[in-house]
């Protein structure tokens, strides 16, 4: 990656660079889960666009550096632009929405085979070298686990709070627990456990049915002693959604799972006050 920050420069300098741009974000928030396909990515993108339909100035960090996939669920797939020679990068924009992915930056199906310095340094350079000017919100979708980038994510962005994304499913709800964990050796407060995929309305019978089970997300949470928020339903749209590159609560705000991040968005601006 072309840098302003990073040649012949140490962390502390570094370090200036992302506390000057930290201070014009409001509120900074970190979605993550100890499990990989939860549905993390999902719900910081449909999180982030009803954040901006609430008139929130939203910024969306992908730092799952070596399975970036918000180019791919916005349709913001071309790299950002460079401004002057400094190597500042002016972070592509879709819909409203200021985004930053490792994805546009490499060759179609090239792997990252990075180590996890090298992911860190990347995700300190989506900080430090980006142009994100005055935020209410910048979100981190991070890569599934407990593992790097989460910890350069809560060191170097200093999150005000955290978003944990579980299935009801046990094995699930196994790693959600280390995420909660995570958070609370970090410091971050949790102000939601997310349950998605939760019930499924066949279209054809239109019988409900608990693919990955039901309740186990807000079991865990009253266990945990942290905030659950609620349940998005898993629909179809919503994976088309993902594939198309138009977040339902775009294209379907008044389905059922646009309600709910409409909704979960209300949540957030209640708990990251003015
Ligand atoms: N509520 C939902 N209804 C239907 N499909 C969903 C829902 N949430 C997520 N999906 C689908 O599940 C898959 C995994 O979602 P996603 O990529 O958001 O998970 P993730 O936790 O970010 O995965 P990873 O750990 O690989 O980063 C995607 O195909 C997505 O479209
Ligand atoms: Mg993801």
């Amino acid at each position: 990656m072309n840098s302003k920050s990073a040649p012949g420069m140490s962390m502390e300098e570094q370090d200036q660079f992302i506390q000057e741009v930290l201070k014009r974000i409001r509120y900074r928030m970190v979605v993550f889960s100890g499990k990989g396909g939860v549905g993390k990515t999902t719900v910081a993108v449909n999180l982030a666009y009803a954040l901006l339909k609430a008139d929130m100035r939203t910024g969306l960090l992908d730092a799952d550096i070596t399975g970036p996939n918000v180019p791919k669920m916005t349709g913001a797939e071309s790299p950002p632009e460079l401004m002057g020679h400094g190597g500042t990068m002016i972070p592509g924009e879709k819909n409203g929405l200021k985004i930053i992915s490792m994805a546009p930056m490499l060759p179609e199906n090239s792997p990252v085979i990075w180590r996890g310095p090298l992911r860190s340094g990347a995700i300190r350079q989506f900080l430090a070298d980006v142009a994100w000017g005055e935020l209410d919100f910048l979100l981190a979708d991070l890569p599934p686990g407990t593992g790097d980038e989460v910890l350069t994510a809560a060191q170097s962005m200093k999150p005000h709070v955290a978003l944990v994304v579980t299935t009801p499913q046990e094995v699930s709800l196994v790693d959600c627990r280390r995420a909660v964990n995570m958070a609370k050796k970090l410091e971050i407060p949790v102000i939601a456990v997310v349950e998605n995929m939760s019930g499924f309305s066949c279209p054809h019978c239109h019988q409900d049915i608990d693919v990955f089970g039901t309740g186990g997300g807000e079991k865990m949470a009253r266990e945990m002693d942290v905030q659950f928020w609620g349940r998005i339903p898993m629909e179809l749209d919503v994976r088309r959604g993902s594939d198309s590159g138009q977040p339902i609560v775009l294209s379907a705000p008044e389905s059922g799972s646009g309600t709910a991040f409409t909704a979960l968005a209300g949540h957030v601006i209640t708990h990251c006050p003015a």
